[in-house]
C-alpha cells in the first residue's frame, strides 16, 4: 500500500474523457483502500498541443515525466495530422525512450458482454499477448529516397537484435510460467521471413530451455489468426513480435467483445524508467465529446497499472466491480449494444467499488 504519483495524458480524442472517468475511479480505491492514496499531475500533451507549439510534447517531456511512478495515457491520432507524425511525437517516444520493451495485452470475455463467436469457443478466451515494444517493424530504421521520380522508393527495416528477443521472450517465461496453464504459444514468421524472424525462433528456443516446466508451441502468425478464432481455448499466453502483436491483439479485442475492452501495459521491468498503461482502443474521433466512450478498458488499464504498482488486493477489487457492472448488463455502452453514457458506466463501476450493488 502507499501513495503513487501518476502522470496523467489523456491525448487526443476520447483519451481524456476516458482517463478523467478512470482517475475517477482510482479515487474512490483509495476511499476504501486504507493507506493508498494516488497523486496525479496532468499533462495537455497531444495533438492540440501540436497544433499551439509545434510539437507533441515539450522537448524535456520524458525528463519532466521519469519522477512519475506509472503514465496514465488515454491516446493519441487526430485526422488533421498525419499519423506517423502524432505517433512518433509521443506515445512511442514514451515507449522507446523510457525502452518499455514488453507490451502485456490481456484478452478476456467478461461476463455479459457477447463476442463475435460461438459461446462456447468464446468461453475459452483468456489470453495475454506480449507484445515486443521496442524494435522489430516498428524500429523506425528506414528511408526514402529518389522523392517525387517515377522510381520513389521506401523502406522500413525490421530491425531485431539478439538482446531485444531475449529479454522479451524471457518476460514472456515468465509470465505465462505464473500463469496457471504454463502454456506459451511463440508466433512467428520465420518461414518467409528469413534473417530477422529466424533470429527469432533461435533466440526463444534458447531462452525456453531455462523453462522446462513450460508447454511452448510454435505457431505462424497467419495460422495463429484461425487458432485464435477457431479454437481459443488452446491459447494462453502468447509473444511475438510488434506488428504481428498489433495485428493479433485488435483480433483479440474483437473476439473478446468490443475494442472498447481492450487495456494494455507498456512496461519496462527493470523498473528504471516509469512503465505506461493504456487503453488499447485509440483517439475514436468519431464518436469524441459525445460523452458515450466506453470507460471499461480505461478502467482495466488502470487494473494493470496497480498491479504494476503492487496493490494487487485494489488491482481485484477494481476488476470485480468492472465484471459486476458488464455481468448485471443494466448499465451497457453503446458498443456493447446499449445506451449509457460514458459517465453512467463509471458512476456504476464507482458504486460497486464503494460496495454498493457489489
Ligand atoms: C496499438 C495501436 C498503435 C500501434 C497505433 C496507434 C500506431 O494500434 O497500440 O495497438 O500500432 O502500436
Ligand atoms: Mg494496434
Amino acid at each position: 500500500m502507499g501513495a503513487h504519483r501518476i502522470a496523467v495524458i489523456g491525448g487526443d480524442g476520447i483519451g481524456p474523457e476516458v482517463i478523467e472517468a478512470g482517475c475517477r475511479v482510482l479515487d474512490s480505491l483509495s476511499e476504501v483502500e486504507h493507506d493508498l492514496t494516488f497523486s496525479f499531475q496532468r499533462f495537455d500533451w497531444g495533438s492540440d498541443y501540436y497544433r499551439c507549439h509545434g510539437h507533441m510534447m515539450p522537448e524535456d517531456g520524458l525528463t519532466q515525466l521519469r519522477p512519475f511512478d506509472a503514465i496514465y495515457f488515454g491516446a493519441v491520432g487526430d485526422p488533421h495530422l498525419p499519423d506517423d507524425v502524432t505517433l512518433w511525437g509521443l506515445r512511442l517516444a514514451i515507449c522507446q525512450g523510457f525502452d518499455q520493451y514488453a507490451n502485456v495485452r490481456p484478452s478476456k470475455l467478461l461476463p455479459g458482454v457477447i463476442g463475435p463467436l460461438r459461446p462456447e469457443l468464446s468461453a475459452g478466451i483468456d489470453w495475454v499477448i506480449v507484445r515486443e515494444n521496442s524494435e522489430g517493424e516498428y524500429a523506425g530504421v528506414g528511408g526514402r529516397a529518389h522523392r517525387g521520380l517515377p522510381i520513389e522508393v521506401g523502406m522500413d527495416v525490421a530491425v531485431f537484435t539478439r538482446a531485444g528477443i531475449e529479454r522479451v521472450a524471457r518476460f514472456a517465461c515468465d509470465l505465462a510460467r505464473a500463469r496457471p496453464r504454463k502454456l506459451l504459444t511463440v508466433v512467428t514468421k520465420s518461414n518467409a521471413q528469413r534473417h530477422g524472424m529466424v533470429l527469432w525462433d533461435e533466440v526463444c528456443r534458447e531462452v525456453i530451455r531455462d523453462y522446462p516446466d513450460l508447454t511452448i508451441d510454435w505457431m505462424l502468425v497467419d495460422a495463429m489468426t484461425q487458432r485464435m478464432v477457431n479454437k481459443p481455448a488452446s491459447i494462453d499466453t502468447v509473444v511475438a513480435t510488434n506488428l504481428h502483436a498489433d495485428i493479433l491483439t485488435d483480433l483479440a479485442a474483437a473476439l473478446s467483445g468490443s475494442l472498447g475492452l481492450g487495456a494494455t501495459a507498456n512496461i519496462d521491468p527493470s523498473r528504471k524508467y516509469p512503465s505506461m498503461f493504456e487503453p488499447i482502443h485509440g483517439s475514436a474521433f468519431d464518436i469524441t465529446a459525445k460523452g458515450v466512450a466506453n470507460p471499461l478498458a480505461s478502467f482495466w488499464t488502470a487494473a494493470l497499472m496497480l498491479d504494476h504498482l503492487g496493490e494487487q488486493r485494489a488491482s481485484a477489487r477494481l476488476m470485480s466491480a468492472i465484471t459486476s457492472v458488464t455481468g448485471r448488463r443494466e448499465v451497457v455502452s453503446p458498443d456493447l449494444g446499449g445506451n449509457a453514457t460514458t459517465k453512467q458506466v463509471t458512476d456504476a463501476v464507482i458504486a460497486a467499488v464503494r460496495g454498493v450493488n457489489a
